[in-house]
């Protein structure tokens, strides 16, 4: 009879079964106003955390990243991937899993899937930005792109933004359908479009989240009037964009974390020295969001490590008197630390 593991050894694990019953539990809104709020909380202690690029490991079929940061007390990582072709085998384009760690003595905290939450705190994310950089008053969005990450889009520009109407756009009618039929009871009027251009007519935000392998242009100069606020999420590689480069050279353009951004998001069609502004300084006042009504705004996101962080501290806060997790025995804990060995022995008696 194998010794039982200490208590130490178990850590408490968030499936994605739990991960849906949790944000059912407190209801999707809920859950996406609180996150925003979260994410914005950490970008207003940016000088707290550790911050590197992420570590891409890339291939022919697509990227595969570990995304670290602490902010002194806690650690954490995210493992995700990026496949645009994941899709047409019936697999996802992103997956992900993450953990949260104590700094004083490195024990996890808590693991928990990512593919759900990274879908929530990218919507926190974009709509965090959309709060302080989109038009006063912005009632309408276009979203094109309608696969994983849509609806979730969608709801949090509706819960922080106020946004009522989303125009929909894909290159596959089908995402548009799916989508269509995932929002129908949201409270947003959707009107499903046959083309980009239509789907941007008259919207206040445009969100790009496509997945292709290419510099891919999903808008182009002509395309985008005076005023909007674009929120460009997909691509997210180097060599794979969603932008004419004409659109930048009229944008004020906001960043999560610059030396990244130059190497993944729409600006590595620009020169180095392309302004830019990382999006913390605006919430510190250290620079000017949107300073007229004229101008067009940008979001460059490509995910950045610091919002996973939020998220999953979000996450196992709202654990704590719940029965949404499973504890795992993820850690050897001898009582004896150096006898690990006799551990491993005494399993075997
Ligand atoms: N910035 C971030 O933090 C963040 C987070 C998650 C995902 N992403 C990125 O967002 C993108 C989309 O992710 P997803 O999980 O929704 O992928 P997905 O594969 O589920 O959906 C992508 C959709 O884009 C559509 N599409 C491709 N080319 C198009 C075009 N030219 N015009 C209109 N639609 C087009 C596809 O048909 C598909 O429906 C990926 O590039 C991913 O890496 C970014």
């Amino acid at each position: 009879m194998p010794p039982s593991p200490s208590p130490l050894a178990y850590v408490p694990f968030v499936s994605v079964e739990n991960m849906m019953r949790l944000v059912h539990h407190f209801g999707i809104e809920t859950v996406l106003g609180e996150l925003t709020d979260a994410v914005e909380a950490d970008f207003r202690r940016w000088d707290r955390f550790e911050k590197s690029p992420r570590l891409a490991s890339h291939s022919a079929e697509g990227v595969i990243e570990l995304m670290p940061t602490s902010d002194g007390e806690i650690y954490s990582f995210k493992y995700v991937n990026g496949h645009p072709s994941n899709t047409a085998k019936g697999l996802q384009t992103v997956a992900a899993f993450g953990l949260l760690a104590k700094v004083e003595n490195g024990y996890p905290l808590m693991l928990a899937e990512m593919t759900m939450l990274t879908a929530l705190r990218t919507a926190a994310t974009s709509a965090m930005a959309a709060r302080h950089l989109a038009p006063r008053g912005a009632k309408v969005m276009a979203m094109i792109g309608n696969g994983a990450q849509a609806e979730f889009q969608a709801l949090a520009m509706k819960t922080v933004i106020g946004i009522e109407e989303v125009r929909l756009f894909d290159i596959d009618p089908k995402a548009t359908e799916k989508t269509v039929r995932n929002l129908a009871d949201s409270g947003l009027r959707i009107v499903a479009c046959g083309n980009a251009e239509y789907a941007i007519e008259g919207a206040d935000i445009v969100t790009t989240c496509t997945a292709d392998k290419a510099y891919a242009t999903i808008l182009t100069d002509n395309m985008v009037g005076a005023g909007v606020h674009i929120n460009a999420i997909g691509g997210d590689c180097p060599g794979k964009t969603e932008l004419h480069r004409d659109i930048l050279a009229r944008s004020t353009t906001f960043v999560e974390f610059e030396p990244q951004t130059r190497i993944e998001g729409e600006i590595q069609q620009m020169a180095a020295d392309y302004p830019v502004t990382e999006f913390w300084q605006v919430l510190s006042g250290d620079a000017e969001g949107r300073t007229d009504a004229r101008q067009i705004t940008l979001f460059d996101s490509v995910g950045f490590a610091i919002e996973d962080f939020s998220a999953l501290r979000y996450i196992h806060a709202k654990l704590q008197g719940t029965e949404f997790f499973q504890q795992i025995d993820m850690l050897a804990d001898p009582d004896d630390p150096r006898d690990l060995f006799g551990m491993l022995q005494r399993a075997n008696a």
